[in-house]
């Protein structure tokens, strides 16, 4: 739990609820701690008002903030931020989960307090997401394990520009799972399978790999399917045929890097 000071969420649209969610979900932040802005009343935010939080206080009460969590989209976050800094004090974190806005940029515009970034999946609202967390300082980075490690499998990064590759696996990586499902359920359709059961069986296929996942070493779980000789092992042996898996998905990574990097320049 999260002592001292309000937690103030800047931002309430799919990724904010989603966290607002999440933190209610895990009591990683009670709701009398929490202050929410929003232009426009939210499902997420009103039900969390229900349980104490405070919705669009008046900006006086910022003046307690311990973080500010800027989840608006990047390229309005300097408007957003100029009424909000003036009631800030000297102890505040600012904690950005914006995409492509990198902490130098920030400081430019926010001004003297620490800074960390985090770039969660929006399943951390179900207390089941991922999260990347950098900082250049020690309290704040420590401030953002804290209010997203409950509610997502969490990584620290060593360097800042780390953010886009992580983003590119993490961020990026359902809709490449999802996209590996659609292929495998059209590839049972053309072994024959009708369209709908190709699906089902797909999906399910997907959500029993990922319950049955644990922490055990990727090569293990694999081994424990595929016997030597067997027909798994011959599926396996065509899908990496001259490592050709392993070439798409570096090439998919990369693309994805590029396009972050691009976004956020
Ligand atoms: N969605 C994701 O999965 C995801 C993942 C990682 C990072 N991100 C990052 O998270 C940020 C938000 O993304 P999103 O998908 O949640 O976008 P979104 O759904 O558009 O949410 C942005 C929210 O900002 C609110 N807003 C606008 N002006 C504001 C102000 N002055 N004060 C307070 N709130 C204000 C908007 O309110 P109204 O609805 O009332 O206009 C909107 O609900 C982006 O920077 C994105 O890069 C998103």
């Amino acid at each position: 739990m999260i002592a001292q000071g309000p937690i103030v969420l800047v931002g309430c649209g799919r990724l904010g609820s989603a966290i607002l969610e999440g933190w209610l979900l895990t009591g990683t932040v009670a709701a009398e701690d929490l202050i929410v802005l929003s232009p426009s009343e939210k499902p997420a935010a009103e039900a969390a008002r229900t349980r104490g939080a405070r919705i669009n206080p008046p900006l006086e009460t910022l003046t307690q903030a311990r973080v500010v969590v800027l989840a608006v989209k990047p390229a309005i976050w300097r408007d957003v931020m100029a009424p909000i800094a003036p009631f800030l004090n000297d102890r505040a974190v600012i904690l950005s989960v914006m995409a492509g806005v990198a902490a130098p940029t920030l400081a430019e515009g926010i001004g003297g307090w620490p800074i960390v970034r985090v770039m969660p999946t929006t399943g951390v609202s179900r207390g089941r997401g991922v999260a990347s967390v950098w900082s250049a300082d020690a309290r704040a980075e420590a401030v953002g394990r804290e209010l997203f490690a409950p509610m997502a499998e969490t990584v620290v990064l060593k360097d800042e520009t780390l953010m886009d590759a992580a983003t590119a696996v993490a961020g990026s990586g359902a809709a490449y799972f999802y996209a590996f499902t659609d292929a495998l359920a059209r590839a049972g359709e053309a072994a024959g399978l009708d369209a709908a059961t190709a699906d089902v069986l797909a999906r399910a296929t997907l959500r029993s790999a990922a319950d049955s996942m644990g922490d055990d070493a990727l090569d293990a779980l694999i081994g424990r399917i595929a016997s030597p000789g067997g027909s798994t092992r011959a599926g396996l042996d065509a899908l990496d045929q001259n490592e050709r898996l392993k070439t798409m998905l570096i090439d998919t990574v990369a693309a994805a890097v590029r396009r972050n990097r691009e976004m956020g320049a």
